[in-house]
């Protein structure tokens, strides 16, 4: 490719802008233009698009959001905004494009490979949920954030021995509730993606640790999965502990990109523009055990990937 475009999609993640940082730098080091499109596709579909140079993409490695604005753009999900994508491209000489974002932007990057433009995928969400891919940019920060949260929940919850119900983001997906449940002794862990009873598995399980002199509990949900107010009444009233919920919501997306996650966006966002640079498209760069691999669009969003079973068994063994 002579001239590349990059733009983020679906939810912000913290950590995209590193990874847009790779990609301009990348580019313009190995002789390409570079731009930058604004508010994902709809950028596309309406010419919303910046040069970029190498200071473009200066002081935003270490913040959170996206410099290039993100959106969920239904018109991309038809084949009319497809057509008028590609014809912004062929306009302004662009033959290349990367998009950082979800399985939803992935979709949007095949179609725009299968009508000529060579587009390379990056996965960016906090949910984690693209399954060919171990890790993608912002988990770690999001956890790291909802970590720091739920220990200040326990703090409180400690001084006065009561029950907080902590609702955590993840689009469906357990990833995010599960390691941070983990990682702050959480005595009840509900995701959607394993057999769950309140009773069975929060409410005789707060009785239990109590006789054993547990004072003070956390309870860590999945959003979407039930509405954590009413589980604290339902707490509150069939253990007699006092309880309190909390839904994390969008703190979890923002903030400083950890060390992690900037590492993760640089070697996707580098991988993507050596792919370009060959003129190979429909990809999805990810990482897999530490290496850095791309795989076809279609046969990416074909895979399935579950949550560490093991690891919920574990926390029910040790967190008794
Ligand atoms: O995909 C990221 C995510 O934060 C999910 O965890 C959540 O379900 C969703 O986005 C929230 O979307 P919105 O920002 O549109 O409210």
């Amino acid at each position: 490719a002579k001239k590349i475009g990059v733009l983020t999609s679906g939810g912000d993640a913290p950590g995209m802008n590193a990874g847009i940082r790779a990609v301009v730098r990348c580019a313009i080091a190995k002789g390409m233009e570079v731009v930058g499109v604004h508010h994902g596709y709809n950028g596309l579909i309406n010419g919303d698009i910046e040069q970029m140079d190498v200071r473009s993409v200066s002081e935003i490695l270490h913040r959170g959001g996206t410099m290039l604005y993100t959106a969920r753009c239904l018109e991309f999900k038809e084949q009319a905004g497809i057509l008028k994508g590609k014809e912004t491209c062929e306009k302004m000489g662009i033959d290349g494009l990367v998009v950082i974002g979800g399985d939803g932007s992935f979709r949007g990057a095949r179609d725009l490979s299968l009508a000529g433009i060579p587009t390379v995928g990056i996965p960016g969400t906090i949910d984690n949920d693209i399954s060919c891919s171990d890790f993608s940019i912002g988990f770690d920060t999001a956890l790291n954030t909802a970590v720091e949260a739920v220990d200040r929940l326990r703090d409180t919850s400690q001084s006065h021995d009561r029950c907080s119900v902590v609702e955590i983001m993840g689009h469906g997906a357990g990833h995010l509730t599960l390691d941070t449940g983990i990682a702050c002794g959480a005595c009840a862990i509900w995701v959607n993606e394993v057999d769950f009873d309140v009773d069975r598995d929060i409410i005789q399980k707060i009785k239990s640790t109590a006789s054993n002199g547990k004072h003070h509990f956390i309870v860590a949900v999945g959003e979407g999965i039930t509405d954590v107010h009413a589980l604290a009444k339902e707490i509150e009233t069939k253990t007699g502990v006092e309880t309190r919920a909390t839904v994390l919501g969008h703190i979890q997306r923002g903030g400083t990109p950890t060390a992690r996650d900037r590492v993760l966006a640089t070697k996707l966002g580098v991988h993507a523009v050596e792919l370009l640079e060959k003129g190979i498209g429909n990809r999805v760069v990810v990482i897999k055990g530490n290496t850095v691999v791309d795989y076809d669009i279609l046969e990416a969003l074909q895979m399935k990937k579950g949550i560490d079973k093991k690891l919920f068994e574990d926390a029910k063994l040790i967190n008794i």
